[in-house]
């Protein structure tokens, strides 16, 4: 009988998890192997949740946003009960490997089940932040970052009829990529990002330069960026089941807004682009690295090279550690940040 791969996806969707599915799926066929889907991430395994996957369900999800398996925030280890359920369901489930499809939360998860029960499990990474170690990309951000680059566009439209400031909140989390791709790519004035405290005088005067010029400015902000004025309360620390701070709540760009406004005087509006940057179609780019690296999961489990993850390096797709890959967060370094001053 033919090796069966469990495929789950996890953590927040993003643009390319259908196209990484089909890659592994027909992979893993070629390989002899047949997949099954484990619905809404790691809760998939812990309460032994399943939908079929097969070559001709995932044909034409190529060009689909989110994820045809569901997904959630679920830890198992946060409960003990739940590490023995996806143990459990495993071997009911008669599974040769597990492929999944995660960022840091997610394949944090798999490593610590390849490391402490030997279980046999591949990652593929994703997520629209970029943040994953140990990948020069992840498949979702192209996607988001387009998005809001052409949100931020929109917004150059309406803020210089209207001669204002605006301010485009992007997501992204603890890294600054999605703000920084973005502000760069749509020409901003001004980008505060998670790495780098926004010095409040520093904003305030380059924001009445530009407007002294153009007589409007464009403001790009992460959700997690830092206002040295403005402070946090604790109804902003809410948290997920990874110990995560929730953003979403967090308003920074409303209050960047509302800064900019008071200290100059200028009339200044904030939009957040929000979920909708997570969805809707994958661009090419985000199409062809889902496709290599859900390929290349199914080779790392042909070749019995488990607790390893497919990453992109230079342009090609290798195997790298779980361990390495979820060993700590890639933020913008250090080059990127210098790039950032030259614009900025
Ligand atoms: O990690 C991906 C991400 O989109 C972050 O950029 C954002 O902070 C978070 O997920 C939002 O999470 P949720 O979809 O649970 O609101």
């Amino acid at each position: 009988m033919s090796k069966k791969i469990g495929i789950l996806t996890g953590g927040g969707d993003c643009p390319g998890l259908n196209p990484a599915i089909r890659g592994c799926v027909y992979a893993a066929e070629k390989y002899g192997c047949q997949c099954v889907g484990l619905t809404d991430g790691w809760k998939g395994l812990v309460e032994g949740l399943t939908m079929p996957l097969n070559k001709d369900l995932v044909e034409y999800v190529i060009g689909k946003g989110g994820t045809i398996l569901g997904t959630s925030r679920t830890n198992p280890f946060k409960k003990e009960e739940n590490v023995k359920s996806c143990l459990e369901n495993f071997k009911k489930l008669d599974l040769h490997a597990l492929v999944a499809m995660g960022g840091e939360d997610t394949l944090g998860v798999a490593a610590r089940f390849y490391k402490e029960y030997k279980l046999n499990v591949v990652g593929v990474p994703k997520t629209m932040d970029n943040d994953l170690n140990a990948t020069d990309y992840t498949f979702g951000f192209d996607t988001a970052a387009t998005k809001a680059m052409e949100a931020a566009e929109a917004l150059i439209d309406t803020g210089r009829s209207h001669r204002r400031v605006m301010v485009l909140e992007v997501m992204g989390r603890h890294a600054g990529w999605v703000a920084l791709f973005t502000a760069i790519a749509a020409s901003a004035d001004y980008v505060c990002i998670p790495e780098k405290k926004t010095n409040p005088a520093d904003i305030v005067a380059r924001i009445k330069e530009v407007y002294a010029r153009k007589h409007f400015a464009l403001v790009v902000t992460s959700e997690a960026s830092e206002l040295e004025e403005a402070g946090e309360n604790a109804a902003m620390r809410e948290l997920d089941q990874f110990g995560h701070l929730i953003l979403r709540d967090r308003g920074m760009g409303e209050r960047i807004a509302g800064f900019i406004e008071k200290q100059t005087g200028i009339e200044t509006r904030s939009a957040v682009i929000g979920h909708m940057q997570r969805g809707g179609s994958p661009t090419l780019f985000d199409r062809m690295l889902a496709t290599r690296v859900g390929v290349k999961a199914a080779q790392l489990v042909r070749d019995g090279k488990f607790g390893m993850m497919s990453a992109l390096v230079g342009n090609t797709i290798v195997g790298v550690s779980l361990e390495k890959a979820t060993g700590e967060l890639k933020t913008v370094s250090k080059d990127w940040l210098e790039l950032m001053e030259v614009l900025f």
